[in-house]
């Protein structure tokens, strides 16, 4: 099974991960969690060119496209690979945050955006995606703490508040597109909480219940 985790700036997904795995783990599941961008050499190499500061003049086409490549090379090495293998793979974001922040937050053609998507993944799309969501000035607030005690500060950061609402409006119109692929989380509430509604809805799925 392919599980991602989808959601805006400061929706918590990256912390939510490595206890997530252990749990599933724990149930006996052999689970390989990644990230994108990233995920592979290649991958993570194309990740510092997106995310460097040097690159504020990077134009919203570049930005795409560069995610697709990175895309590319993540789904022949690690996604196809390991599903064949009858694992699962738990993904920090995939081709979804290109449609929610290249197509609707930067406003690029959402035909082509979906089209370069395609491509780059072969068709592969997730079995189940969570949506962390979060009020776009929540999330900002927690990405400035973060920021404050020395997490990453990266290029995207720097957009602005309007460019986050558009992305967070993306996210749940791609929800009513895609209703039985998508399951909405409320990333408002407490951690403990987040994690244990994460841990339903994947053994929901898991399971067939
Ligand atoms: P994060 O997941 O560590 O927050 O950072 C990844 C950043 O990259 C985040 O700002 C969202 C952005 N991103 C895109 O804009 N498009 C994509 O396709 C992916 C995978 C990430």
């Amino acid at each position: 099974m392919f599980i991602t985790l989808e959601g805006p700036e400061g929706s918590g997904k990256t912390s939510q991960l490595p206890p997530l795995v252990e749990f599933l783990r724990g149930k006996g599941y052999t689970v390989f969690p990644t990230r994108e961008p990233g995920g592979t050499s290649i991958g993570e190499q194309i990740r510092t060119v997106l995310h460097s500061l040097k690159n504020a003049e990077m134009n919203p086409r570049t930005e795409t496209l560069l995610y697709q490549a990175a895309r590319a090379q993540f789904v022949e090495q690690v996604v196809r690979p390991r599903l064949a293998a009858g694992e699962i793979v738990l993904s920090d974001r995939y081709a979804d945050s290109t449609i929610a922040y290249q197509g609707y937050g930067h406003q690029q053609d959402l035909e082509q955006v979906r089209a370069l998507v395609k491509y780059a993944t072969g068709g592969q799309v997730p079995d189940l995606t969570l949506l962390l969501d979060v009020d776009v000035e929540i999330g900002l607030e927690r990405g400035a703490q973060r920021r404050a005690r020395g997490g990453e500060w990266n290029r995207l950061d720097a957009y602005q508040l309007e460019f986050h609402q558009r992305v967070r409006a993306g996210y749940l119109a791609m929800v009513k597109q895609e209703p039985e692929r998508w399951v909405v989380v409320d990333a408002g509430k407490k951690w403990d909480e987040v994690q244990s509604q994460l841990r339903t809805n994947i053994l929901k799925r898991l399971i067939g219940i």
